[in-house]
C-alpha cells in the first residue's frame, strides 16, 4: 500500500525523504515521488517504477529544500504511471499532496470542482481531487493551509492519510489521518510524518501516534496535534526500542530470509513476555476474568491472509483446550455477513500490521454487536490495537518482507497462550497438561533453530522442484492449517499455482488432478492421525505423485511411501505447527530465489492492505 514520508528541519530534505521511502518499499508500490518546498515554490518530481528509478531520474539535479513530502504509490485509481504518481498539486501549483487510502466520493467532488470552479484535471486519481480541492479552499480562505485541509477533509469520505505542503507557509507540513496509518517523528530541530515507524528509525526514536480524525502540523520545532473540532490534543511521546538494524537486512540477501532466521528470537521474546518464572501465563494488561470467560458462548476469530491461517490453529487449540466453540472467518466476509455476534462473544482479531482495513472494519462490526474485542497485533499503537478492549502483542519486531514468517510463528504462540489461559480459567485442563504444553513451548526457540539447520536439504529440494507449475499441500488436524500457510507462502513469492486441502477431503474431488510427478507436500506430524494421513499419502502415491513428507524426527515409516522426507524436531502433537512451517517457508524462499523473483516485494501484493 502507499507510503508517506515528510520532513521539516534544517537539513536538505531530499535524501532524508528518499531514505524514509526506501524503508517503506516493503508495503508494495509501483511509483514514487517527492515534493520539496524552496524559494522557487513547490518542486515536484515523480516516476513510475522503483525508488531507484526516481533517483536516476533526478540524478544531477540540484533539488534544494529543507521541507518536503514523499510518497510510494500502490495504484488504485488510475494505472501506475509518471503522471498518476504522487505528489499531486493544486491548479496554481502552490500546494502538493501525498495520500494513502481512498477517497470514496472523489467522482462527485471532481465533478463539482469542474462545474463550479472550472478546474482541469490531468489524471483519473482520487488524490488529484484532494490537491485541487485543498487548492480551491486555500484560495477562498485567503491562504491558510490548516483551514483549507480541515475544510477539505470535511467533504471527503473514505479512509485516508494525507500529507500537504504549501509554497507560502514555509517549513510546515500539515497532515490528516482518517482510518489510514500516520505517525509523527520528533527530532531535535526537525520533525517528520510517516506511514510507519521503519521510515523514521534512521533519524528518530521518538514517535507521536496520530489518532483518527486528527490533524498534525509539523514545523522544525514543534508537532502540534488537533482533534476533529480543532481543539489542541496533548499526546505523549512513545519511545520505539527497535534499532535501525531491525529494519535492515543485516547481511541477509533478503528480508524474508532474515525474518525466517529471526523466528527463534521472536518466539522467545513473545513467550518470555507472557510466561512468568513460575511457568504461569500472565496476560498483564488483559483484563479478562474467569467470570468473563465463563460467560462467553463462543469465540470468533477474524483475520486476513497469513494471520487468518494462525487463527485456524487458534480454532483447534481453543476448542481442544478450553472447550469453547470457535468460529473463524476471513475479515472481508465477516464484515458483510451479518454475523451472529453479541455480548457473549469473545472476538479475536489477528493482524500483524494492525492496519488491515478489512480486519479493522470487522472488528468495528463486532464491537457494534457488543462483543468483547481481543486483538493480536505486532505493531504497537496500530489501529486494530487501539480499537480493541485488550491487546496481546506479538514481539516479532518489524516484519518487512511482504510474505509473513516471524509474525505468523509468534501469532501461533499467542494462540497457544490464549488457549491455555482460557482453559485454565474454564477448568478444562489438568495442571500436568498445562505445564506440559508450557514446557513444550519454552523449548520451541531451540527447536526452530534445529529445524533451520536443514535449510541446505530444502534448498536442494527447491533446486529440482522449482520449475513445476502446480503444487498441492495436504494435512490433517493442525497440519491442515499449516498446509494452507505453506501453500500461500509458495504462491505469494514464487507464483507457482499451489493449493492446500485437508487430506481427508482429497478423494472428494482434488485427487482427480493427480498425475504422474504431481508434487504433493504432505504434512504428517500428528501421531494420533498418522495412520489416516499415511493412507492419504498412499492414495496419491498410487497416482504416481511426487510426495514430499514433513514428519517428526524418528518417524521413519513415512519414508516408505514418500519420495522425499523432511524431518522436524520431535515435539508434542499440539505444537508441531511452530516447527513444520519452517521448512515450508524455506522451500517457498528457495524456489522463488532460484526462479529469480522479487522475494521481498512480490508482484501485485502489499504488506499492509489499507484499502478494501
Ligand atoms: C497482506 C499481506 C499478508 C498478510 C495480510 C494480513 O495480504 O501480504 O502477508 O498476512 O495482508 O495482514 P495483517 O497485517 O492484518 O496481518
Amino acid at each position: 500500500m502507499c507510503g508517506i514520508v515528510g520532513y521539516t528541519g534544517s537539513e536538505q530534505a531530499k535524501g532524508i525523504i528518499l531514505d524514509g521511502l526506501k524503508k517503506l518499499e516493503y508495503r508494495g508500490y509501483d511509483s514514487a515521488g517527492i515534493a520539496l518546498q524552496n524559494k522557487e515554490g513547490i518542486l515536484v518530481r515523480k516516476k513510475q517504477g522503483k525508488i531507484a528509478d526516481l533517483e536516476a531520474f533526478i540524478k544531477g539535479e540540484r533539488l534544494v529544500g529543507t521541507t518536503g513530502i514523499g510518497h510510494t504509490r500502490w495504484a488504485t485509481h488510475g494505472v501506475p504511471s509518471d503522471l498518476n504518481a504522487h505528489p499531486h498539486t493544486s491548479s496554481d501549483g502552490e500546494i502538493a499532496v501525498v495520500h494513502n487510502g481512498i477517497v470514496e466520493n472523489y467522482v462527485e467532488l471532481r465533478n463539482r470542482l469542474i462545474e463550479k470552479n472550472n478546474i482541469k484535471f490531468d489524471t483519473e486519481t482520487d488524490t488529484e481531487v484532494i490537491a485541487k480541492l485543498i487548492g480551491v479552499l486555500h484560495r477562498q480562505n485567503g491562504g491558510n493551509l490548516e483551514d483549507a485541509v480541515y475544510d477539505a477533509v470535511k467533504e471527503m469520505s473514505g479512509a485516508y492519510a494525507i500529507g500537504v505542503v504549501s509554497s507560502n507557509e514555509k517549513d510546515k507540513i500539515v497532515a490528516y489521518r482518517k482510518d489510514a496509518p500516520l505517525i509523527a517523528g520528533v527530532g531535535n530541530g526537525c520533525k517528520f510524518i510517516a506511514s510507519d515507524i521503519p521510515a523514521l528509525l534512521k533519524y528518530v526514536n521518538d514517535i507521536c501516534l496520530i489518532e483518527n480524525d486528527e490533524m498534525v502540523v509539523c514545523t522544525p520545532d514543534e508537532v502540534k496535534i488537533y482533534d476533529s473540532s480543532r481543539r489542541p490534543v496533548k499526546r505523549d511521546i512513545m519511545k520505539v526500542n527497535w534499532s535501525i538494524e531491525d529494519a535492515e537486512k543485516g547481511g541477509y540477501e533478503h528480508f524474508m530470509l532474515k525474518e525466517i532466521y529471526e523466528q527463534p528470537k521472536a518466539v522467545e521474546e513473545t513467550l518470555l513476555r507472557r510466561i512468568g518464572d513460575d511457568g504461569k501465563i500472565k496476560l498483564d494488561g488483559i483484563s479478562l476474568t474467569a467470570e468473563d470467560v465463563k460467560n462467553f458462548s463462543k469465540v470468533y476469530i477474524v483475520a486476513c491472509g497469513t494471520a487468518y491461517h494462525a487463527g485456524m490453529l487458534g480454532k483447534y487449540v481453543i476448542e481442544k483446550m478450553a472447550r469453547i466453540p470457535v468460529e473463524i472467518d476471513v475479515a472481508s466476509e465477516f464484515r458483510y455477513r451479518n454475523p451472529v455476534v453479541d455480548e457473549k462473544t469473545l472476538f479475536i482479531a489477528i493482524s500483524q500490521s494492525g492496519e488491515t482495513l478489512d480486519t479493522l472494519a470487522a472488528l468495528r462490526e463486532a464491537k457494534r454487536c457488543g462483543a468483547r474485542i481481543l486483538s493480536i497485533c505486532n505493531v504497537v499503537g496500530s489501529s486494530v490495537a487501539r480499537e480493541s478492549d485488550d491487546v496481546f502483542y506479538t514481539w516479532a519486531g518489524p516484519e518487512i518482507a511482504v510474505a509473513s514468517t516471524k509474525a505468523y510463528t509468534t501469532q501461533l504462540v499467542c494462540m497457544y497462550l490464549i488457549g491455555l489461559y482460557l482453559a485454565d480459567l474454564m477448568g478444562t485442563i489438568s495442571k500436568e497438561y498445562y505445564d506440559g504444553i508450557v514446557r513444550e513451548l519454552m523449548v520451541m526457540p531451540a527447536k526452530i533453530t534445529e529445524a533451520l539447520k536443514r535449510s541446505n536439504e530444502i534448498e536442494e529440494l527447491a533446486k529440482h522442484l522449482y520449475n513445476r507449475t502446480q503444487v498441492f499441500f495436504i494435512g490433517r488436524g493442525v497440519d491442515s492449517a499449516v498446509a494452507l500457510e505453506g501453500s500461500l507462502k509458495l504462491k505469494e513469492i514464487s507464483y507457482i499455482n499451489s493449493f492446500a486441502i485437508a487430506a481427508g477431503e482429497l478423494k472428494h474431488g482434488t485427487i482427480a488432478l493427480m498425475e504422474p510427478e504431481t508434487i504433493v507436500i504432505a504434512i504428517a506430524t500428528q501421531d494420533y492421525l498418522f495412520d489416516k494421513m499415511y493412507s492419504n499419502i498412499v492414495e496419491v502415491k498410487a497416482r504416481m505423485a511426487h510426495v514430499v513428507s514433513i514428519a517428526k524426527e524418528g518417524n521413519t515409516k513415512i519414508e516408505k511411501e514418500s519420495t522425499e522426507t523432511i524431518y522436524i524436531p520431535d515435539c508434542a502433537d499440539e505444537v508441531t505447527p511452530i516447527l513444520s512451517v519452517v521448512p515450508l517457508q524455506l522451500f517457498a524462499y528457495y524456489v522463488a530465489k532460484i526462479k529469480g523473483e522479487d522475494i521481498d516485494k512480490p508482484r501485485n501484493l502489499a504488506k499492509s492492505v489499507t484499502v478494501e
